[in-house]
């Protein structure tokens, strides 16, 4: 939550501060701001809303130089407003400070700074971050400005609780940036003659892939020449730089009208390459040598969100294939259980951002619980991957619109392989079986491919109802999940009520919402549970409903007589037919939401990174 963005070099940063914002956006969208150095002297331009109001305010205040830090907010303490907008700054206004996180202790070091006579501007928690450097630079002595900087901004950290990064400029060193992380995402470019800082890689992928990304309590110092990066203690560290594989175009819109609907588009992709790691990568990791695989006997999935609906289908996995006991907790209720220690127990931790506060607090108590912690994550170098003893990356490039689309068929497809693989290892499925699944696999992106096709006839068939204020999504088995993700995309981007169910519940109560007209979404691929969804149909039916059947082509005819309109996926086998049905409610969601005339890659309310507990 909250992007944040540094340039120093030869160029004019603003450009490139708004340029970068906007591709931070989704971490938050309250307002933005930038700050740079001119003249010795710090020009600070906020706005409340969207990066485009910063854009305009920019042209009119023209601020130039060749520092900057700048700031996209989600905001926690004190309304959006421009007051609360960062950049933030100290009493002299020459310290300015971009903040990520959350600075827990932030009323009793302002309460002590205010008793020092410092003045506060707005109800942030960051701005005792610029009035506590401010307080340290007074007692602060060294051979130049730069260093003085350098050392008032450690000792400033060493008295911050909470998840962190924080970018700060002064107006005395108009040649450098300083960022510090601790717990919250920061990411360093190295170019020439100038050099990048940002929450995230896409910001400056346009102008270096060179990325360093920093550990928990690592400070980096940027000149326009030089990266310079120091522990805890201040030592300097070597800097070890890792080269992005991304190219820029997949940060950016390419043709598509919204980010959701070309990340739709690039899930054959996204699968494919992910897959394509997969017998290495997983062989790797489940060199949890063979006798240590056999001992798992529990597993604990733990996710939010979308990345939670996948962790469902991720037990229905581990269960069939790898034969083992599986849970799947929210990861903002695990850490509330009780449960006993062991080492024998694998947590695994679904992620797209891997920066999901919740996530990485269930991370931490399955770690004080002795698990063994995998991580299935999407960003490479963020919090979750550091905090798991093993990592199986989704290779599903970046996901940009809040609603989560391609990162989570990659997260399916990443469990059921690990699944298939265990379930082999450990001797639970024979070499003839794990060939049977494991071709299936191969064969879904060519399946999705074909999914994709159907864009024009979900499109179509909104019309009909998107003008319905609440939605119902019916499904069984691997295809309840599918059914909560249908109507969590729905309500994040439309704004509408929409609940999802698994079928055989509905009579035990959620029957009673449904009325004259109300359009239900029956998850009914042809499969042994098909006949029991076509008595979902019409117990729906009988009540009003207006039924939509999601079904493949052998059971269309069937369906027919239960519906009153249909959307056809083609058949996959029963464990993948979830990649495919939830295609079909990705485009339902996007086309409502369209109609409605929402702003769906932001949706109201939301950040894509929920970094606060
Ligand atoms: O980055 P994560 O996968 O950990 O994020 C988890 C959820 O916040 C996320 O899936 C959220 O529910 C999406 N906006 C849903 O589209």
């Amino acid at each position: 939550m909250c992007g944040i963005i540094g340039y120093v070099g030869t160029k004019n940063s603003v450009p490139f501060l708004i340029e970068g914002l906007k591709k931070l956006e989704y971490r938050g969208y309250d307002s933005a701001g930038i700050a740079v150095v001119q003249d010795g002297q710090v020009q600070r331009v906020r706005a409340v809303g969207k990066v485009v109001e910063l854009e305009k305010a920019t042209l009119l205040a023209s601020p130039h130089g060749n520092c900057g830090i700048g700031h996209t907010r989600w905001a926690t303490h004190g309304k959006p407003s421009e007051e609360n907008s960062h950049p933030h700054t100290d009493c002299s206004g020459e310290i300015v400070v971009v903040h990520n996180g959350i600075i827990e202790n932030f009323l009793i070091l302002k309460e002590k700074l205010q008793t020092l006579g410092h003045k506060f501007q707005s109800e942030t928690d960051t701005e005792v971050i610029a009035h506590l450097i401010e307080e340290n630079l007074k007692h602060t002595r060294a051979a130049s400005e730069e260093d003085r900087l350098f050392r008032a901004v450690m000792k400033t950290s060493n008295e911050l609780h909470g998840a962190f990064a924080y970018s700060v400029m002064w107006a005395h060193t108009p040649q450098q940036i300083i960022g510090v992380k601790n717990q919250s995402p920061l990411a360093v470019g190295v170019g020439k003659n100038e050099n990048f800082l940002a929450s995230d890689v896409p910001a400056f992928l346009k102008y270096t892939n060179k990325v360093l990304f920093l550990e928990d309590g690592q400070t980096v110092v940027l000149t326009p020449k030089e990266v310079k990066l120091y522990g805890m203690d201040g030592k300097e560290t070597k800097v070890k730089t890792t080269k992005i594989s991304w190219d820029q175009k997949t940060a950016e819109k390419s043709g598509y009208p919204h980010f959701m609907l070309k990340e739709i588009y690039e899930q054959a992709q996204g699968i494919e390459d992910t897959l394509r790691t997969a017998k290495e990568d997983f062989g790797r990791i489940l060199g949890l040598k063979t006798e240590d695989l056999r001992k798992i006997k529990n597993v604990y999935l733990v996710a939010c969100g979308t990345a939670y609906h996948a962790a469902m289908i991720g037990k229905y996995y581990l269960e069939n294939f790898a034969g083992v006991t599986a849970s799947v907790d929210l990861a903002s209720e695990f850490k509330y259980r009780t449960i006993p220690p062991s080492k024998d127990t694998l947590c695994i931790a679904v992620s797209q951002s891997g920066e999901t506060a919740d996530t990485l607090g269930a991370v931490k108590k399955a770690q004080e619980l002795g698990f063994k912690r995998l991580a299935i994550c999407n960003v490479l170098g963020s919090g979750l991957t550091r905090a798991c003893g093993s990592v199986f990356f989704t290779h599903c490039g970046p996901e940009i619109s809040v609603a989560s689309t391609k990162a989570f068929t990659s997260q399916i497809i990443s469990l059921y392989a690990l699944a298939v693989f265990l379930g082999h290892a450990s001797g639970n499925i024979s070499q003839k079986v794990f060939n049977k699944l494991y071709k299936e696999l191969l064969s879904i992106p060519k399946s999705v491919t074909e999914t994709l096709k159907i864009e024009y006839d979900v499109r179509h068939l909104t019309k009909k109802v998107y003008k319905s204020n609440r939605f119902i999504f019916l499904g069984r088995n691997v295809d309840y999940p599918i059914a909560l993700e249908g109507a969590l995309k729905l309500k994040e981007i439309s704004y509408v009520s929409a609940e999802g169910f698994a079928a055989g519940e509905i009579k035990h109560g959620p029957i009673s919402i449904i009325d004259k007209g109300t359009p239900v979404i029956v998850l009914m691929p042809k499969n042994q549970l098909f006949d029991k969804m076509l008595s979902a149909c019409q117990e729906c039916r009988a009540r009003g409903a207006f039924v939509i059947a999601l079904t493949t082509p052998d059971g269309k005819e069937e369906a027919a007589s239960v519906c009153d309109k249909q959307i056809i996926v083609p058949q996959a086998s029963e464990y993948l037919q979830p990649v495919l049905d939830v295609i079909a409610l990705q485009f339902f969601a996007y086309w409502i939401a369209k109609r409605l005339g929402c702003d769906i890659d932001q949706p109201r309310n939301l950040a894509k990174s929920v970094t606060v507990e």
